[in-house]
């Protein structure tokens, strides 16, 4: 999950991503000062939202360009730089936080995740998170399969979006017990005219690994837009077909 954020761009363009995140904290039943590792912070908003409401917070991410964004505007909370599914702390906390993370590590590497959480979590500690589940931008992926295919190249799904159930086998074996779970869908409004190209440019990076020719890169971005117009572009606003997955569950 080593991405290169173009970190400014995020933070202006795709603010929803931590505004979204914020009915995720409501699952968090707690009282002030208790401890919260919010894990894969990005650049901080969400962490800073926690802290705001009477928690004591770390937050760990992988990217150095969002970290550096999170230290300068939120200098009073610890960030670390650290992989998501390899990373331990010196105290235990009370509560794991994540927002919009786990669907960029590989299914095979969510137990090594998982197990990180499991570790840094107290006995009863709650483990609350929101990411992409079953479905999610189905029609964006389908468009984007469909011309690559076009152009000769195989189109590698890079994202994990599990079911309810997969996922809660998943936290079960890794010791935890599963108290909430919903999936459910989320069009999610995109900023501008452009809005699907640059997400797409945004967060769909390693399919187009395959492709060295740029200008191929970006027709291929084109026709898969153009396609996804009659369906995702309405009243001169584009929309993600987003679909979230979200839990809490505790450790025991
Ligand atoms: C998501 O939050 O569901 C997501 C964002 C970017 C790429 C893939 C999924």
């Amino acid at each position: 999950m080593n991405i290169k954020w173009d970190a400014a761009k995020y933070t202006s363009d795709f603010s929803f991503v931590h505004q979204y995140g914020n009915s995720v904290i409501d699952l968090i039943d707690a009282d002030k000062n208790s401890t919260v590792l919010d894990l894969g912070c990005g650049n901080g908003a969400l962490s800073k939202n926690l802290y705001d409401a009477g928690y004591i917070v770390k937050g760990i991410d992988a990217s150095k360009e969002l970290l550096d964004i999170a230290r300068k505007d939120y200098p009073d909370i610890e960030f670390i730089q650290a992989d998501a599914t390899n990373f331990s702390l010196q105290e235990p906390v009370d509560i794991v936080f994540s927002n919009a993370v786990f669907h960029w590590i590989d299914k095979e590497r969510q137990r090594d995740m998982l197990k990180c959480v499991y570790n840094v979590l107290k006995e009863n500690g709650q483990f609350v998170f929101e990411f992409g589940g079953y479905g999610n931008n189905q029609l964006i992926h389908k468009a984007l399969a469909e011309v690559f295919s076009e152009h000769k190249y195989t189109y590698i799904m890079p994202f994990y979006f599990p079911t309810i159930s997969e996922y809660s086998t998943l936290l079960e074996n890794a010791g935890f017990k599963v108290v909430y779970a919903i999936l459910f869908d989320r069009p999610t409004e995109l900023k501008g005219e452009n809005g699907l190209k640059d997400w797409i440019n945004m967060f769909v990076k390693t399919p187009f690994d395959a492709i060295e020719n740029k200008d191929e890169r970006e027709t291929i971005i084109d026709k898969a837009v153009d396609k996804l117009k009659g369906v995702l572009y309405r009243g001169d606003i584009w929309y993600a077909d987003y679909v979230r997955i979200r839990m809490k569950a505790i450790r025991i």
